[in-house]
Parts: C-alpha cells; sequence; structure tokens
C-alpha cells in the first residue's frame, strides 16, 4: 500500500504534530508527512518538524490580501507535494471555505473538549478547559472531527470522554486530554489511511475490515 501524504497545519508548540511524526515513524499511521506549515514563525512546531527532516513552512497570513488567498497559497504548497489529507493540529486560523471545497472530507481538526459543546469562535486551548471548569461539568474530552464550513460542527471522527475531577485546574485538565489527543489522532488518520472511513452527510463509519 502506498503511504498516505499528509500535510500538517499547526500555530504552536505541535505536540499533537510530534504524535503524527512518532506514529508514521513507529508505523502506526501507513503514512508520511509530506510537509507541515505554520502561521506563527516562532511556533515550536516548525522546530519539531525540522528535527525530523519534514519540510517545515513559515506562511504569514499578514503577507495576503484575502483569506482565499492564503488559502490558495496553502493548497499550492499541498499539492506540489501531493498531499492527500490535511491534518490540523493547533491550527488557529479560520480555514477558508476554498479549502473546504477543495479538500472535501480531507480536513481533519482537533478539539480538546466534546463537540458540539464548548467549540465555536474563541474557543481553542486553554480558553476550552476553563469554560470546561466555569461550567462546572462533569466530563469533558476530545474530539476528532472533518472540517466543514461550520466552525467547529463538521462530522465527528472520533471522540472519548475524559473525567473532570473535584481538584481540576486548567492546567491538569489539558494536560490529561492533550495526552487521550495524541492518541485519538494516530488512531483517527489510521483509520482514514486504511480507508476504512465511510462517511455520509454528518455521519461517519468505521468500516470493519
Ligand atoms: C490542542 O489541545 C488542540 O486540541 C487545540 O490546540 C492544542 C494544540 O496543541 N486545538 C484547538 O483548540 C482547536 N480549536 P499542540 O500544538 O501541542 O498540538
Amino acid at each position: 500500500m502506498n503511504k498516505l501524504k499528509i500535510g500538517v497545519l499547526v500555530s504552536g508548540g505541535g505536540t499533537n504534530l510530534q504524535a503524527i511524526i512518532d506514529a508514521c515513524r513507529e508505523g502506526n499511521i501507513p503514512g508520511e508527512i509530506a510537509v507541515v506549515i505554520s502561521n506563527r514563525k516562532e511556533a515550536y512546531a516548525l522546530e519539531r518538524a525540522k528535527k525530523n527532516k519534514i519540510e517545515a513552512l513559515y506562511i504569514d497570513r499578514k503577507a495576503f490580501i484575502s483569506n482565499r488567498d492564503y488559502a490558495q497559497r496553502l493548497a499550492e504548497e499541498m499539492d506540489k507535494r501531493g498531499v492527500e489529507l490535511v491534518c490540523l493540529a493547533g491550527f488557529l486560523l479560520l480555514i477558508d471555505p476554498f479549502l473546504i471545497v477543495k479538500y472535501k472530507n480531507k480536513i481533519m481538526n482537533i478539539h480538546p473538549a466534546l463537540l458540539p459543546a464548548f467549540g465555536g469562535k474563541g474557543m481553542y486551548g486553554k480558553n476550552v478547559h476553563r469554560a470546561v471548569l466555569e461550567y462546572g461539568c462533569k466530563v469533558s474530552g476530545v474530539t476528532v472531527h472533518f472540517i466543514n464550513e461550520k466552525y467547529d460542527r463538521g462530522a465527528i471522527i472520533l471522540q472519548k470522554t475524559v473525567n473532570v475531577l473535584d481538584n481540576d485546574t486548567v492546567d491538569s485538565l489539558s494536560s490529561r486530554i492533550l495526552a487521550e489527543e495524541h492518541k485519538i489522532y494516530v488512531q483517527a488518520i489510521r483509520l482514514f489511511a486504511e480507508k476504512k472511513l465511510d462517511i455520509k452527510g454528518r455521519k461517519v463509519r468505521i468500516i470493519d475490515k
């Protein structure tokens, strides 16, 4: 089987990127990362890519007139390298409809809560965990989903719950959730690479083969 070519878009530390790098190297994902693109120059994720001899590009949104122009440039870079699946791993810019149409059901995102709760504008990273704790939730978790035109509302691929403890802080909850993110993202990408995701509208069925 040919290796799936993956493009990873990042903005930050890149621990999910690292989990994908490790899984590709160890054979837990039958794929390889063709390119990592960051919208932030100082994102540590770029270093992680370079250390693993993966092409790492910094492309600044501010250098483009519109979101669409920026999206076209991202697509150009990914097309050049034959990317078949785009993984958002802590990428904090809104995905332009141009990319959503071009890579229909081929852009995945990981979100650190159980969508559709605690998603939408402003809900990223620690903001999500803070909101979950302030609300008094007893469970939170992780969602891997495809991207559609509605922010954080695309078809759900996998979810995993994580209990919220009475003495949890934003940091303690976020680190337990992050550990689950690393496992579930790898699992979702592997299922995609093995063509085991059957997508019908909002429903993603995992095919047992
Ligand atoms: C992760 O927790 C990811 O779920 C979150 O950003 C963090 C990135 O960490 N994404 C969102 O909140 C998207 N709405 P990482 O750079 O260490 O992978």
